[in-house]
């Protein structure tokens, strides 16, 4: 059987998973009256500390309408150069949102508060666009599942309050950060204005993400929703394997941490430097390296021109994670 550790979007529901999905109470989520999405929206709106929550089919969606409900068009947000939102939703943020944004770099994905500050444009009127809003992503996918610390996005909260702007927390894997800091996730939510987090990747969930922010943020987003088509109907099937998520997968991500340590360590990767479930391995041979570890039962996946990523998940055993590194440790 192969390893495939392309990515933790790639789990299957488990049986007790699909079990509570063909028991969900479900009603027109359109119409407002899915108990089960409400009770999951409920529950995601609670544990970050904001008013509502709002369930999206994507993570992608759940971004757009997060950083839509704080950038007007022809204003601009700030983000890392390597955030999903700015490498990998295919523009989406433009091309729906009519917004722009700018970068700053750092290599592990952190807050650059000087870079920030000094990128910063307040309202000046017709001369500038203006920066209406901060993104930031945690753990940062493509620095290698990177953990910001909490510390760090308070500073940032406290800039843009300071600057008449607001933050933006993806939080497609915010579940690994927790459970690798153990920070709780009210702190998170205090940091940042609106927070979207994904079911779909380390916990399983074979649908569904959600934003958080305020009511009235949350209102406009359902109707922005339905226009972008994302307005479902009994969806409580979705949303029970989401609330089975919550409740039997987040404090095992500690074993998905411990395995990409052993991959890091098979694969030459310091594995200090590894904070959650992804191991970036830097590869001039990256082709030819995935091709081999294929060969040998081992998929793994190119996310640049010398970078490979390794992530572990649900659906990698403690077994498959050492054969792996042994396979991985003699290429
Ligand atoms: C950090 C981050 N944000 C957002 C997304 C988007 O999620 P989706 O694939 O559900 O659109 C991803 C997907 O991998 C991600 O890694």
């Amino acid at each position: 059987m192969t390893v495939d550790l392309r990515s933790d979007t790639l789990t299957k529901p488990t049986p007790s998973m699909r079990e509570a999905m063909a028991r969900a109470e479900v009603g027109d989520d359109v119409y407002g009256e899915d108990p089960t999405v409400r009770a999951l929206e409920e529950r995601l709106a609670d544990l970050f500390g904001h008013e509502a929550a709002l369930f999206t089919p994507t993570g992608s969606m759940a971004n757009v309408l997060a950083v839509g409900s704080l950038v007007a068009p022809g204003q601009e947000v700030l983000c890392e150069s390597s955030a999903h939102i700015a490498r990998a939703e295919l523009g989406a943020h433009a091309a729906v949102g009519g917004l722009t944004m700018r970068t700053w770099t750092d290599p592990r994905g952190q807050v650059d508060l000087t870079a920030i500050a000094a990128m910063f444009a307040p309202d000046m009127g017709p001369f500038f666009v203006r920066t209406a809003a901060i993104s930031v992503e945690n753990t940062h996918n493509f620095a290698g599942g990177a953990v910001l610390p909490l510390a760090d996005l308070r500073d940032l909260r406290e800039l843009a309050v300071g600057a008449g702007a607001r933050v933006h927390l993806d939080g497609a894997r915010l579940w690994n950060a927790h459970v690798a800091t153990g920070t709780p996730l009210a702190d998170y939510g205090a940091a940042a204005d609106v927070v979207t987090v994904c079911l779909s990747k380390g916990l399983g969930a074979p649908v569904g993400s959600l934003l958080a922010g305020s009511a009235e943020a949350m209102a406009q987003a359902r109707v922005r929703r339905k226009r972008l088509g994302g307005g479902m109907r009994q969806v409580g099937i979705l949303a029970a394997a989401g609330l089975h998520a919550l409740d039997h997968h987040v404090e095992r991500l500690a074993d998905d941490h411990a395995h990409a340590r052993l991959l890091a360590e098979a694969c030459g990767v310091d594995p200090a430097s590894v904070d959650t479930n992804i191991v970036v391995v830097q590869r001039p041979d990256a082709p030819a390296y995935v091709a081999a570890a294929e060969a040998e039962g081992v998929r793994i996946a190119m996310v640049g021109p010398t970078a490979v990523r390794l992530v572990t998940h649900l659906d990698v055993t403690r077994a498959d994670a050492e054969r792996a590194a042994t396979v991985l440790a003699r290429l």
